[in-house]
């Protein structure tokens, strides 16, 4: 049976992830998280800060791509994201690498780079796959496209407690900076900026709960 291929994309802390996941074991899909592999990058640049006043030259680092080997295995029903055989999944949800990632993903070679490495893994279909350019960049032809959204608000109060799971220190306000400022720079960037594709359905999940977002989107899916 033809599986198909769905693009979630959307502004931080919607959900998009941890929804994508749960629809993924719903309709036997392969999940990926493509922020993931963003924050991956991140935190190999951070490990490797080659200016003297402790800042990342990217362009010195990202000349290639040839010593950065990314996969995602599937442990105990977990995706767990190894950057050169180091499990990275608990790093690159610190501050440091969300204070970061933006300025990272907005580099045309890292884009370039992980674009590859994306549609590879969409070339059988059956998956979802969420981001900010999936349903625009990625996978333009994807069967379902998916734009979530929600307020500056409540996204703050989901990443505080994500990171309060985590076991991550966090204040409140240093989240909602966090996510307004990356949201800019996302949307502002030059490559492959936070858009909606035009054929996308948009949900706005303020109001609902994770559970009525996963029974929207899988209400438009069922008839594939
Ligand atoms: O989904 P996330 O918050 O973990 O994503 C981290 C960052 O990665 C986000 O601020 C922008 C970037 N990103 C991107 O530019 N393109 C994607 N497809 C996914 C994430």
């Amino acid at each position: 049976m033809k599986k198909p291929v769905i693009a979630i994309d959307g502004f931080s802390s919607t959900g998009k992830s941890s929804i994508s996941k749960i629809i993924a074991q719903r309709l036997e899909l392969v999940h990926l998280d493509t922020g993931a592999l963003y924050r991956g990058v991140t935190w190999f640049a951070l490990q490797n800060c080659c200016r003297a006043d402790g800042t990342v030259d990217i362009g010195e680092l990202f000349k290639n791509f040839d010593h950065i080997h990314l996969e995602f295995r599937n442990i105990g029903n977990e995706l767990v994201l190894f950057l050169n055989e180091i499990n990275i999944t608990k790093e690159i949800r610190s501050n440091e690498v969300s204070e970061n990632v933006s300025n990272v993903a907005k580099q045309a070679e890292v884009r370039e780079f992980l674009l590859g490495y994306q549609r590879k893994l969409a070339e059988k279909g059956g998956v979802i796959m969420d981001g900010r350019d999936i349903g625009t960049v990625v996978l333009p032809d994807a069967d379902f496209k998916f734009f979530l959204t929600a307020s500056i608000e409540e996204r703050t109060k989901r990443r505080y407690q994500e990171l309060l799971g985590l076991g991550i220190t966090a204040d409140e306000k240093q989240v909602a900076d966090n996510l307004a400022e990356r949201d800019r720079i996302d949307s502002e960037r030059e490559v492959a900026p936070l858009r909606q594709a035009e054929d996308a359905i948009v949900i706005d999940n303020t109001d609902m709960s994770k559970k009525e977002t996963i029974e929207m989107i899988l209400n438009h899916v069922k008839n594939f």
